[in-house]
């Protein structure tokens, strides 16, 4: 679906609320307007246009009287119209943002009641309720202004046909017969005016949600498939290999993310990376499985360019497990066999078995079978960490990245999560991001960034030695014990 192939850096533009708007309300005004209009379109111009030919073809005179109101009703619908279409796209936005604000509450309710915001949001979801009521009434205030003029329009036309067929009917010169006719003409013509004028106002709202729709399919879809690059083998430096490598986020502050970023990781390392909070550690990775694209320099992988690997063949390769934990609604069985198509029950107790989860989810009436809420809602937060770290490793990656993900687990357990990957000896290649120093005892190297750059790389011995930004967090971490 389109809505997948988003670039991030887009999908962070439109709000989840807005999408599901434009899923659903636009989509139905759309259909809607492709499914009356049909009949409407041909049948309305054909009767108006037949009306008028009888009418002339019956009198001359008298349908004087009726094309004179035409043009004057005729323009009161272009002036309906016209003042009104800009109140449509002003309701969209307003339904966007009821949708947004509600969608938010949803997903956030126990922040808001731990917070004690319920007021708060609810104002906010008032608020915005408010908006669409007021950008609705008036759209449909303009439309009841302008109905009955154009009533009044018509029925003083009609007035004015029977008053002078009357006369001449008086005079003997006309059939009463005649004059019922066209009045009923009359009538005629401006119902199908009436009915074409409503198209136009359909079609100036379909073109609002056509319009929303399309700023969705237009934008690029992120790169998938075959790479952008053709394929060479470059040196092999190592298992990754960062060159220069530069990102920024669009549309965020002038300064990238990360600048000029070096370094290489050799096959089955483990390279821990730390950093303080917002140096750019969570986007380095999130490069490496292409999420987003590096706007300078190169990351290889194997020796090859990532972006000259197709996406689901580095996906294979490298698994990352997000900063958020993040579990499907669901058993827990399947949200770690989600991690990997055809795995089977082997892999998975041995997956989670590693990731120290087996015991946990044992303890489970259902074991396994034992049923998520949504998000996640009834796992503590080290033991979500840990149903995500195994549903990384169920896919047996070659290169496994764990963003900060036992940071809800403690130390000890911790410890046995780095020994479950070592033991099988596959040689798996990690890159373990964390904020606590000690957890990064147990790594071969530490790269440790700063404000999106490489403040130094080596072992724990070294970098005490010659990077003042690790010492920095070190004596932060471990007191005065250093
Ligand atoms: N989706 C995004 N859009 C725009 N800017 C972003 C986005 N994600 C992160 N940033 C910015 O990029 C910078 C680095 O963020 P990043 O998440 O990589 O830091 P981090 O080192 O992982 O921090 P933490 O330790 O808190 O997880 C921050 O200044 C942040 O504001
Ligand atoms: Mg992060």
């Amino acid at each position: 679906m389109k809505v997948q192939a988003l670039p991030l850096q887009e999908s962070n533009r439109f709000e989840t609320g807005s999408l599901i708007t434009r899923m659903t309300n636009d989509v139905t005004q759309v259909q809607n307007f492709v499914m009356g209009i049909m009949r409407i379109f041909v049948k309305a111009p054909l009767l108006g246009i037949g009306s008028v030919i009888m009418a002339v073809w019956l009198d001359r005179g008298m349908a004087a009287i009726l094309l004179a109101t035409v043009p004057v009703v005729a323009l009161l619908l272009y002036v309906n119209i016209r003042l009104g279409t800009p109140y449509f796209s002003r309701v969209q936005k307003a339904l966007d943002k009821v949708n947004v604000i509600l969608r938010e509450f949803l997903a956030g309710v126990r922040v808001v009641k731990a917070f004690n915001r319920s007021d708060y949001e609810e104002e906010r979801f008032f608020g915005a309720n408010r908006e669409l009521t007021r950008t609705t009434t008036a759209s449909m205030r303009l439309l009841s202004v302008f109905l009955p003029f154009i009533g009044l329009v018509v029925n003083m036309g009609i007035v004015l046909l029977l008053w002078f067929g009357g006369n001449r009917i008086l005079q003997q010169d006309f059939q009463p017969g005649k004059l019922i006719a066209l009045v009923n003409y009359m009538v005629q013509i401006l119902i199908s005016l009436v009915m074409i004028s409503n198209i136009i106002a359909v079609l100036a709202r379909t073109k609002t949600s056509a319009a929303r729709i399309a700023e969705v399919l237009e934008v690029e879809p992120a790169p998938t498939g075959k790479g952008t690059l053709p394929e060479e083998k470059l040196p092999d430096l190592g298992k990754i290999v960062f060159e220069g490598v530069s990102f920024s986020y669009d549309g965020a502050l002038e300064e990238p993310v990360l600048q000029d970023v070096s370094f290489a990781c050799r096959e089955g390392e483990i390279l821990g990376i730390i950093g303080p909070t917002g140096s750019g550690k969570s986007s380095l990775v999130q490069l490496l499985v292409r999420l987003y694209e590096v706007s300078q320099g190169s990351i290889r992988l194997d020796g090859k360019d990532i972006r000259a690997m197709e996406e689901t063949a580095l996906r294979r390769k490298v698994a990352l497990v997000p900063q958020k934990s993040l579990l499907f609604t669901g058993t827990i069985r399947e949200n770690i066999l989600w991690g990997a198509e055809g795995a089977g029950e082997e892999e998975m107790v041995e997956a989670a078995r590693k990731a120290q989860a087996h015991e946990f989810i044992l303890q489970y009436k259902d074991g396994y079978d034992t049923l998520v809420g949504q998000g996640g809602v009834n796992l503590s937060g080290g033991q979500k960490q840990r149903v995500c770290i195994a549903r990384a490793l169920v896919g047996k990656p070659e290169v496994l990245i764990l963003d900060d993900s036992t940071s809800a687990v403690d130390g000890g357990t911790e410890g046995r999560v780095l020994e479950g990957l070592l033991e099988d000896g596959r040689g798996t290649t990690i890159l373990w991001v964390a904020q606590n120093i000690r957890t990064m005892d147990r790594a071969h190297r530490i790269l440790v960034m700063e404000d999106g750059k490489v403040a130094g790389m080596g072992d724990r011995e070294m970098l005490m030695a010659c990077c003042p930004v690790y010492r920095e967090l070190a004596r932060s971490q471990m007191g005065r014990r250093l």
